[in-house]
């Protein structure tokens, strides 16, 4: 039996039983996917606020900014860090042909990621919460999540380092870029603000600490895992090694320069902010090359689109990927800001990038990985179709309901009518919003039940120990 290598090329013959801890991803997907329900649960809880029916009006531990804490905080750190963990776990060793250093210590991190989880989601909603976007779990929860990346670093780069291989496979640079942009990121934009940069200049620090968030952090692991999963479903190499490795440093040398195009037209210097509009239109560039790559690797395939339920969540997601880029080089102009800043069209915008994009390829991951990790078929293809089109078309909705709420908001405030005006226009957006959210809960369900009647079904033979290494 052979495991796939960073060349791509097939090698020692080493078990991918052996080399991977099935266990542990399949908890890091499970958990992630726990997470995703409590924070969707909160997302549509909060929605309720905005049409005037907020289901618990009276109690002070689910007040509603509370509850929005809670469902920004547990999709970043808690569905979409334990599922790209997950991804990773599997990842990694089979690119390396080597295991993580310790079983235990993953298992240690697994747990004491949850708790983390458990205690920032407490600390949130008893009132402990900072006022930093992302960086909301209390105070004293920052160093624990510190230390817990550096054991997550830890137990993921000894493979790498023990790894035969002599040239890195371009997944493997996303990882180790994430590894260390990860870190700076976080301890920039929890510890920085907090204890040494103050007013405008904490601003600043804090719109990079967001947008690194999203684009230092999950980015880098996001395509490092489409680098992986793609190539493997597909069966045959990405179009261009070269092509790769050309996004890989242009999102290096551009994306952390942007961050500042969350604080335009403010007392920020102008020559940091046009820097941050310039740098944002060439992550656009950098990405375009991103995605022909990936296109041109499908080139003859298209059909496993429609056949093949992972590589439809991996596609779509690319595509909603390339348009949030898109719409992000002109919205990032000085002409767009004057109408959409701070109105629902943001909103808009980072549903389209968190869940269309970045959730979207988790959920291909988990469709990919789960008869793998279980040794079961998925008990329903249609409940797994279902999930598909339920969180497509309610994100779909929710994306254009929430963009020309923007646009209505933005017009009005801009013809200086009283503010109550753009909130009686908005409600009817913020109706549709809350049942497009009920359709994309209605989707996580399938999910979950399929998960559950998956797990009745009796373990096939051929799953997972005889399946080969390289699929
Ligand atoms: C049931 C589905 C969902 C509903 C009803 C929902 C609802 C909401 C609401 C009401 C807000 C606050 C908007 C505001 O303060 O004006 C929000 C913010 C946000 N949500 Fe969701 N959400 C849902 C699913 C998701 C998912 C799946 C993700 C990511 C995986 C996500 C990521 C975010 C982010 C990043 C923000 C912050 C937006 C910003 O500050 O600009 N949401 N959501």
């Amino acid at each position: 039996m052979t495991s796939i290598t960073m060349s791509g090329a097939p090698t020692a013959a080493v078990t991918a039983r052996s080399l991977v801890n099935r266990p542990l991803v399949h908890a890091h997907l499970l958990a992630g996917i726990g997470w995703f329900l409590v924070a969707i649960l909160a997302g549509l809880l909060f929605s309720t606020q905005f049409v005037r029916h907020y289901l618990f009006p009276d109690q002070e531990l689910l007040s509603p900014g509370r509850v929005r804490m809670v469902h920004t905080h547990l999709v970043a750190f808690g569905f979409i860090f334990n599922c790209l963990l997950g991804g990773m776990i599997w990842a990694v060793p089979r690119l390396c042909g080597q295991r993580i250093l310790s079983d235990k210590l993953g298992w240690l991190i697994f747990g004491v990621w949850q708790a983390i989880m458990l205690s920032a989601m407490a600390g949130i909603l008893a009132g402990h919460g900072q006022g930093v976007e992302w960086g909301e779990n209390p105070t004293w929860i920052d160093p624990f999540v510190v230390v817990g990346w550096v054991l997550v670093v830890t137990n993921l780069i000894v493979p790498i380092l023990r790894s035969r291989e002599k040239n890195l496979y371009v997944s493997i640079w996303y990882f180790l870029a994430a590894f260390i942009w990860t870190a700076l990121t976080y301890v920039m934009g929890n510890f920085f603000v907090q204890y040494w940069v103050p007013g405008v200049s904490g601003a600043a620090v804090t719109g990079l600490y967001i947008h690194d968030l999203v684009g230092l952090f999950v980015t880098p692991i996001g395509w490092g895992l489409m680098y992986y999963f793609v190539p493997v479903i597909l069966k045959r190499p990405v179009w261009s090694h070269a092509m790769s490795l050309i996004g890989f440093w242009g999102l290096a040398f551009f994306y952390p320069l942007n961050g500042v195009h969350h604080y335009l037209y403010s007392p920020i210097p102008m020559y940091v902010q046009y820097g941050a509009v310039v740098s944002t239109i060439a992550v656009e560039l950098v990405v375009t090359t991103v995605v022909i790559n990936f296109f041109m690797t499908i080139r003859f395939d298209f059909d496993t689109l429609r056949t093949s339920l992972p590589m439809r969540w991996f596609y779509t997601g690319m595509v909603l990927y390339f348009i949030t880029c898109l719409q992000c080089a002109f919205q990032t102009t000085l002409t767009f800001q004057k109408i959409i800043h701070f109105t629902d069209w943001v909103v808009a915008h980072a549903h389209l990038v968190m869940f269309g994009v970045f959730s979207f390829w988790i959920f291909g991951i988990i469709v990919h990985l789960w008869p793998k990790l279980t040794g079961r078929q998925w008990a329903s293809r249609r409940l797994n179709e279902w999930h598909y089109w339920l969180s497509m078309i309610g994100l779909v909705i929710m994306f254009f309901d929430l963009t020309i709420a923007g646009l209505v908001q933005g017009f009005s405030w801009k013809a200086l009518s009283p503010w109550e005006e753009s909130i009686v226009a908005s409600i009817p957006f913020w109706w549709v919003r809350a049942f497009s959210g009920v359709m994309i809960s209605a989707g996580a369900l399938c999910l979950v039940s399929n998960i559950a009647l998956t797990a009745r079904r009796p373990v096939t033979e051929m799953a997972p120990e005889l399946q080969p290494a390289t699929t």
